[in-house]
């Protein structure tokens, strides 16, 4: 197996890092149109090789994608991350044009690759790496319900005291502040609705501060957040080049489900050796879906902008 990550700032090199460590793949390879920056980070991850004992071998490139070919699965991290007080939205001008590039020269390398968007604002870098590249649906795949889902996870075992890994619990629709989703009338904990155990205040709350996750740490950190950015990438290619069948909330290519067309959007899939390879239908009730309807109407209109670019 062989996977690139292309962007080794903060999340592309925490992502790589993750994936190393858990030897997902045979060979390695971090990409950066800086300087040096790819073969720094990827020499620095190596030297922990025989530190923490695994034997993927990574390598860093400055740009250069001939060094990518051949991968069957490809992490896309480029672009500007967000300063505090920006929205994800606000990157579209500068990250729209590095993702279209960087789709076309990957494409040129590695035409059977699966492809992970987490550049933002992810929900339409996604689509543009559908429309630009134009693949089969199920090789593109946006990353942001899979990390929006693992923050939601995070405040609930807050709030009930409990570990994260014993809850269930998904948010849909676009990966924005307004956008999210965050299902807690169907989250469990063990299988019992988190519900029977949170009153309606504590429920608020939760579901308010998965939803400025992001911006919560981008105002405490200064830039945006790498740690659960990155590890999310990788469980995503973990699923796929182990053939998990694992079910995440990804962004994908809607045709007519949860009463969408033409875009893309979180909903939960399972995940294997294809891609994104079958959409769950968890039954939204009204208000869900006129929030994820009501998602889809802004994230339509930041699609709209790629037009004027
Ligand atoms: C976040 O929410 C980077 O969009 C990513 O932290």
């Amino acid at each position: 197996m062989k996977v690139t990550v292309v962007g080794a700032g903060a999340v592309g090199a925490t992502c790589a890092d993750n994936i190393a460590r858990k030897e997902l793949c045979e060979e390695l390879v971090l990409l950066d149109i800086k300087e040096g920056i790819a073969e720094g980070k990827a020499q620095d991850m190596m030297q922990t090789a025989a530190l923490l004992g695994f034997d993927t071998k990574i390598t860093g490139t400055t740009n250069d994608y001939s060094a990518t070919a051949g991968s069957d699965v490809v992490v896309i991290t480029s672009g500007l991350p967000r300063k505090p007080g920006m929205t994800r939205e606000e990157l579209i001008g500068v990250n729209a044009g590095i993702v279209k590039g960087v789709c076309e020269n990957i494409l040129k390398h590695s035409p059977d690759a699966i492809v992970i968007v987490i550049s933002n604002p992810m929900d339409t870098m996604t689509y543009l790496a559908l429309t630009s590249t134009r693949l089969p649906k199920n090789r593109i795949i946006g990353m942001g319900g899979t990390l929006d889902s693992s923050r939601f996870k995070y405040q609930l075992s807050q709030q009930l005291g409990c570990s994260p890994a014993d809850l269930n619990a998904v948010v849909v629709g676009g990966h924005g502040d307004t956008t999210m989703i965050p299902l807690i009338r169907l989250a469990t904990w063990n299988s019992i609705p988190v519900t029977k155990f949170l009153n309606q205040g504590q429920q608020k709350q939760i579901v308010n501060d998965t939803m400025v996750g992001g911006a919560t740490l981008t105002k405490l950190i200064g830039t945006s957040a790498w740690y659960a950015p990155g590890a999310a990438g990788a469980a995503m290619v973990e699923a796929i080049v182990r053939d998990e069948k694992k079910l995440f909330t990804c962004c994908v290519a809607l045709d007519g489900e949860y009463g969408q067309k033409d875009i893309c959007l979180g909903v939960p899939v399972i995940i294997g050796k294809n891609g994104w390879e079958k959409i769950l239908d968890f039954g939204l009730n009204a208000e869900e879906q006129a929030a994820f309807n009501k998602s889809a109407d802004a994230v339509r209109s930041m699609n709209d902008v790629l037009k004027t670019l």
